[in-house]
């Protein structure tokens, strides 16, 4: 067991360096939403998150040179591009035009030092899996946040493919893994509805030689399975009976270099899309919006309060479906979104639940316990954001109640080091009645690091405020 939380590895401590991580945030930045007037205008978010980390990762075990464009420029991101560097990968880049020069499956070298994610936990969990299948010892490490979360769900799977593992109690990170000199292929259920999970295992299986096979009861997000299938792996996906997929790659593949354009995150783009429905008299279109059906939930919900989103444009880029969304504004009413839904909008429940506040009635969202374990508590990290800006909702185990009406606002949001939360409660601030504070801005750069500049130019306004005050 490892006995540290913070920072370094002891036992390595003396030989191993900090290898990088983007930013350490030490320094919290509050800001302000205060209400505003109608937004306007045509925007288009970042690149998607999902698909920019497994771009980078599957151009470093492709051999030849992968150029992604639209890549998303934020701190997890480049995170996992540091990381495939100290794998021994060439990542550079000029302007957006990312190049990635790759090893080979199975050519990973070991990291000289820790390998630090920072706040990413899809950039860490998938990372395990990529150097799972060989016989190389890496350290991680994360922020203080991501050392919180839970790696034990994607630990168990490549302890039984052959790695072996010293971690913090609570399978919690820093934690070091060393592959076996010859990886076991697998067939794991996934016991959690977590594309994290279920990539881990193909990432691995990648380097281990004969069929690794992943069974998801619940359709989860599915980029790996697209992305492996553009870079040539033999993986074939088939209904299992019963309900859910079977998921069966053949280990070894010699990968082929790929030119990909990532698409605009569905993830972000919900912030502009639920302000765009929230604040009266707006109208704005996101551009190249990723609508992929595991990504869609969001829409759907919204659209069954009763949003007015069209969607126009429709265009497929790379075997991913794409839109431009108008969203004007209009009245919703509470929903009951079901359990089924929630792989598929798993990061937009906080942005749900400021929709869900404004909307008429009740919104009840149900089954998404998954929420405790993302970059915060993000069930309770909500509820309490809520509440702080007078708005009455409850919360259990795996499910969260919101009552809809007039907003009070005037709270002051404590965001744990989150970013989904602190831009769910600066969208709260743009229709609240008082303004509303978080805590801390500094996270929103994980992910979308151009949010206040592309709300503020639709017409949203932000204050920062001195952090006493907070
Ligand atoms: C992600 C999967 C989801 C999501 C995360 C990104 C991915 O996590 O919350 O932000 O890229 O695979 P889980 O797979 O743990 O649900």
């Amino acid at each position: 067991m490892i006995g540290s939380t913070s920072g370094c590895v002891s036992i390595f401590a003396s030989s191993y360096q900090v290898t990088c991580s983007m930013a350490s945030h030490t320094t919290a930045r509050p800001l302000t939403a205060l209400k505003s007037g109608p937004l306007r205008g045509r925007v288009r978010v970042p690149g998607d998150k999902s698909i920019s980390h497994r771009a980078l990762m599957l151009g470093a075990l492709a051999i030849g040179e992968t150029v992604i464009t639209g890549l998303l420029e934020a701190e997890d991101v480049m995170n996992t591009a540091a990381a495939m560097r100290a794998f021994g990968a060439m990542v550079t880049h000029d302007g957006d035009v990312w190049r990635v020069r790759g090893l080979g499956v199975g050519g990973l070298l070991e990291p000289a030092g820790i390998v630090d994610f920072g706040n990413a936990g899809t950039g860490v969990r998938l990372t395990m899996g990529l150097a799972a299948a060989q016989p190389i010892a890496v350290t991680f490490t994360g922020d203080a946040s991501l050392i919180k979360r839970p790696m034990g769900r994607v630990l168990e799977p490549l302890s039984e493919m052959g790695v072996e593992v010293i971690a913090r109690s609570g399978a919690r990170l820093p934690l070091t893994m060393r592959g076996p000199r010859l990886p076991l292929p697998i067939t794991y259920r996934l016991p959690v509805p977590s594309a994290q999970v279920k990539s881990a295992v193909l990432l691995a299986g990648l380097g281990t030689p004969g069929i690794t096979t992943v069974i998801e009861p619940v359709f989860t997000r599915d980029h790996t399975e697209r992305m492996l299938k553009g870079f040539g792996a033999d993986i074939d996906i088939s209904d299992e009976p019963g309900g859910g997929r079977r998921i069966a790659l053949v280990g070894r593949p010699e990968l082929k270099p790929q030119t990909i354009d990532v698409p605009s995150d569905p993830s972000s783009a919900a912030f502009p899309i639920v302000a765009a429905t929230l604040v009266e008299g707006s109208d704005v279109t996101v551009e190249g919006v990723l609508m992929n059906p595991a990504r869609i939930g969001l829409i759907e919900t919204l659209l069954e309060m009763g949003a007015d989103i069209e969607i126009t444009a429709e265009r497929t880029t790379g075997g991913e479906r794409l839109a431009d969304l108008r969203v004007r504004h209009a009245e919703l009413k509470g929903v009951t979104v079901p359990a089924e839904r929630a792989p598929s909008m798993i990061d937009e429940y906080p942005i749900l639940a400021v929709a869900a506040a404004a909307a008429s009635g009740e919104t009840r969202m149900l089954g998404i316990g998954e929420m405790r374990v993302k970059e915060s508590d993000r069930l309770a990290a909500v509820a309490a954001g809520l509440r702080a800006n007078g708005v009455i909702c409850s919360e259990g185990p795996d499910w969260l109640s919101v009552r809809g009406g007039r907003i009070t606002g005037g709270g002051k949001v404590v965001t744990h080091l989150d970013h989904r939360i602190a831009m769910s409660f600066l969208i709260l601030g743009l229709v609240a009645g008082n303004p509303v504070s978080v805590d801390d801005a500094s996270m929103i750069a994980t992910s979308f690091p151009t949010f206040e500049a592309l709300m503020s130019r639709l017409g949203a306004s932000f204050e920062a405020v001195d952090e006493a005050a907070v």
